[in-house]
């Protein structure tokens, strides 16, 4: 019953959509579990280049089902206008699924979610401001709206009138907006439920039934450990579980069927949105890195913060995942550089630690304790083959794969899916990649 995790390792942006669309090619099923529209995955393949937000990132792949499993929040006109997207541009839509049983991000999220952040001033999170937090605070508080909720028309009224009440009070008078009127939502929700009613699925079942044939599924993670709301830097995080946990809980599966789990780490390391992050560098390398590597969000354009790989925080990731392989990318961005640096400890307090603080507050007083590592003059951007790669880019690699406690498996030195280095196989072939 095998599955494969792909998870992201740091703060999100690591680049999973290339590499699942790269191991989508040796996969029947390609699920998400988490997050919502607030994920941006960039795929580039022979069929073109795509930015994704809810569409698994497995799509292009002929084969594959592609399953958006009930942990995920939904903001239906962005799923819908991604889908369409896709259809114009020839890609096959027909093998996508989704749970009846994930969330809807509604208006009022949206607006929510910035009215809060506003309130926060000085101290935003710096969200995406898509409605993700609030829709999953709605989850958990029970007054969220499911996709197979649109099925029922009379109790989807009933329920939803109540909560529109409710959240107009919230609105108006905790933060002076202006309320929504019920009947245009109920009418959205009328047009999303014919646009929807053909992917709407029990998608668990899907998946399980796959599971028990042996097919291979993978796991696709959207943001990162560094973002989950109980192993990340709380309270800069998001409101779900992008770690490993979180594909249990938001596709229905169990621990026994995961065959391995991957986790994915830049080179270096990025941010977007508030909160500590020890090895951010100065605006002079730091700026340089950016615009080398167009380190732009790809979901709300926001420039992200950049700093060398911090192995403390790579090693919390890989510890609280379990992780069996590591996929290192945009190796190519440290091209050129005279030395590179890789952060091993940290110092807090005058002493040296080895552990990611639980508070955000001591994150950020924690100083990073460098190695400095020779750098390599020729490019390894591109490269497909191990054994082509610069013998010092080589030790740097080396390095990570010590730091982080875990073998490398892959490495991308490009966006392109076939700039792509294969070292240990991640999930066993049976199609050649
Ligand atoms: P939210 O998920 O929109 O609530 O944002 C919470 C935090 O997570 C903010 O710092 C966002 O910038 C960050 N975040 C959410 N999704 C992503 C992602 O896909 N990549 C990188 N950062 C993200």
């Amino acid at each position: 019953m095998p599955a494969y995790g792909v998870i992201g390792g740091q703060w999100g942006d690591e680049g999973k959509g290339k590499v699942v669309d790269y191991l989508s090619q040796d996969a029947d099923v390609v699920a998400r579990f988490s997050g919502g529209n607030n994920a941006g995955h960039t795929v580039i393949n022979e069929q073109g280049e795509f930015k994704l937000h809810l569409v698994p990132s497995g799509i292009f792949s002929p084969q594959t089902t592609c399953v958006i499993g009930n942990g995920l929040v939904l903001d239906l006109n962005v799923l819908r206008s991604e889908v369409e997207n896709l259809q114009a541009r020839g890609v096959d839509i027909s093998r996508l699924q989704v749970s009846d049983r994930a969330h809807i991000i509604m208006p009022y999220h949206i607006l929510q979610d910035q009215l809060e952040e506003k309130a926060r001033g000085e101290n935003a999170l710096g969200t995406t401001g898509r409605g993700v937090g609030p829709a999953y605070v709605d989850k958990t508080a029970r007054s969220g709206i499911r996709v197979g909720d649109l099925l029922n028309k009379e109790e989807l009224h009933t329920r939803l009138r109540q909560v529109i009440k409710e959240k107009n009070v919230l609105i108006q008078r905790m933060y002076g907006g202006e309320p929504f009127s019920a009947n245009q939502i109920l009418e959205s929700c009328s047009e999303w439920t014919e646009w929807l009613n053909p992917f709407i699925s029990a998608v668990e079942s899907t998946v399980q039934t796959a599971l028990t044939a042996g097919k291979k599924i993978l796991l696709e993670g959207a943001q990162g450990a560094l973002l989950d709301l109980d192993h990340g830097t709380y309270p800069y995080v998001t409101s779900s579980h992008p770690t490993i946990g979180g594909a249990a809980i938001g596709l229905g599966i169990g621990y026994r069927s995961l065959e391995g789990v991957a986790g994915v780490y830049k080179a270096y390391t990025t941010r977007v949105g508030s909160g500590p992050m020890p090895t951010e560098l100065d605006e002079t390398i730091g700026e340089s890195i950016r615009e080398k590597a167009w380190e732009y969000g790809t979901t709300t354009g926001r420039a992200r913060r950049v700093g060398w790989f911090d192995g403390v925080a790579a090693r919390h990731s890989a510890l609280v995942n379990e992780f069996s392989a590591v996929i290192l990318t945009r190796l190519d961005v440290l091209d050129g550089f005279d030395t590179v640096k890789v952060c091993v400890g940290y110092r807090l307090n005058g002493k040296q630690i080895n552990y990611f603080p639980s508070s955000a507050s001591a994150l950020a007083r924690c100083e990073p304790i460098y190695e400095e590592v020779p750098g390599w003059d020729q490019p390894t951007a591109g490269l497909t083959t191990w054994e082509k790669v610069p013998t010092n880019a080589r030790t740097y690699v080396e390095r990570l794969q010590e730091v982080i406690g875990c073998p490398i498996s892959i490495i991308s030195t490009g966006p392109h899916r076939h700039e792509t280095i294969q070292i240990h196989q991640f999930i066993p072939s049976t199609r050649s990649l």
